[in-house]
């Protein structure tokens, strides 16, 4: 089997979300305009913990840029924004502001000019991080299963397993849990100098063992990752409990 990204076997979430917090501080401190793209929900939640302590206590983001992964199709302000999630996480817990915040506006009338926006600032923009989770059915992003390994930015529409996950993660209804999405592509997450994969907890314990030991198949959309030597992988416990001996060591 190839394998070429790397993984980092760790106790739990909060291991997981140090190493996480190491590596973005390190490209922080040495790059001269840092670029990083984030993710949102459960899985990063940790590692804003620490950014924000670490900016409070001097780490220097001022010549950082700042962006997103993806954003939801809803109003703005909405509970279960990437808007939302950014501003209560992270800029409004910070002291200091980075350099340059970018978003993808996920209330835009015209989807595709929004799209095309975007398209610009991440071609001014190329990252040197970028940091994701992974669904419970292996999606990356909003590349859910079935993603050509070539996708590029797009209005992705969610799976019903997925739309389950925003609506346990922020404790709405199916009535008012978004269906769609504006997500970076496979194309532009595999650009970033660095990709990093954070994944915790039981309920990833399946797509974690099709992402290391299952077929490089649209049907596990994480395992476009695979053969990346650009990419980190930090595992906990819990999410590494299905994986054989031979996949830990
Ligand atoms: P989570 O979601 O970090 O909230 O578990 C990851 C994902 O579904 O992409």
């Amino acid at each position: 089997m190839i394998k070429k990204m790397k993984t980092i076997f760790v106790k739990n979430y909060e291991e997981m979300s140090e190493k996480g917090y190491e590596i973005i501080k390190d490209v922080i401190e040495t790059k001269e305009q840092p670029v990083i793209s984030m993710t949102t929900g459960g899985s990063p939640r940790g590692l804003f913990t620490l950014l924000v302590e670490g900016v409070n206590n001097g780490l220097d983001i001022s010549n950082t840029v700042m962006m997103n992964l993806d954003e939801y199709i809803g109003p703005k302000n909405a509970v279960y924004t990437v808007n939302t999630f950014m501003y209560e996480n992270f800029y409004n817990k910070i002291n200091t502001q980075p350099k340059e915040i970018f978003l993808i506006n996920g209330e835009a009338d015209n989807k595709e000019e929004e799209i095309n926006r975007y398209k610009e600032v991440l071609n001014a923009y190329p990252r040197d991080v970028q940091v994701l989770g992974l669904g419970t059915n292996g999606h990356i992003g909003a590349n859910e299963p079935g993603t050509p390994f070539d996708s590029t930015i797009f209005l992705a529409e969610h799976d019903d397993s997925t739309i389950e996950s925003t609506m346990r993660e922020y404790n709405i209804e199916r009535d008012e849990a978004p269906t769609e999405m504006i997500t970076l592509g496979f194309t532009e997450i595999l650009e970033a100098e660095k990709v990093i994969l954070l994944v915790s907890g039981k309920r990833k314990s399946e797509a974690v063992k099709n992402l290391l030991e299952g077929e490089v198949s649209t049907d596990c959309p994480a395992t476009a990752l695979r053969d990346k030597d650009n990419v980190i992988v930090i595992i906990d416990e819990e999410a590494a409990s299905l994986l054989d001996e031979e996949t830990i060591k």
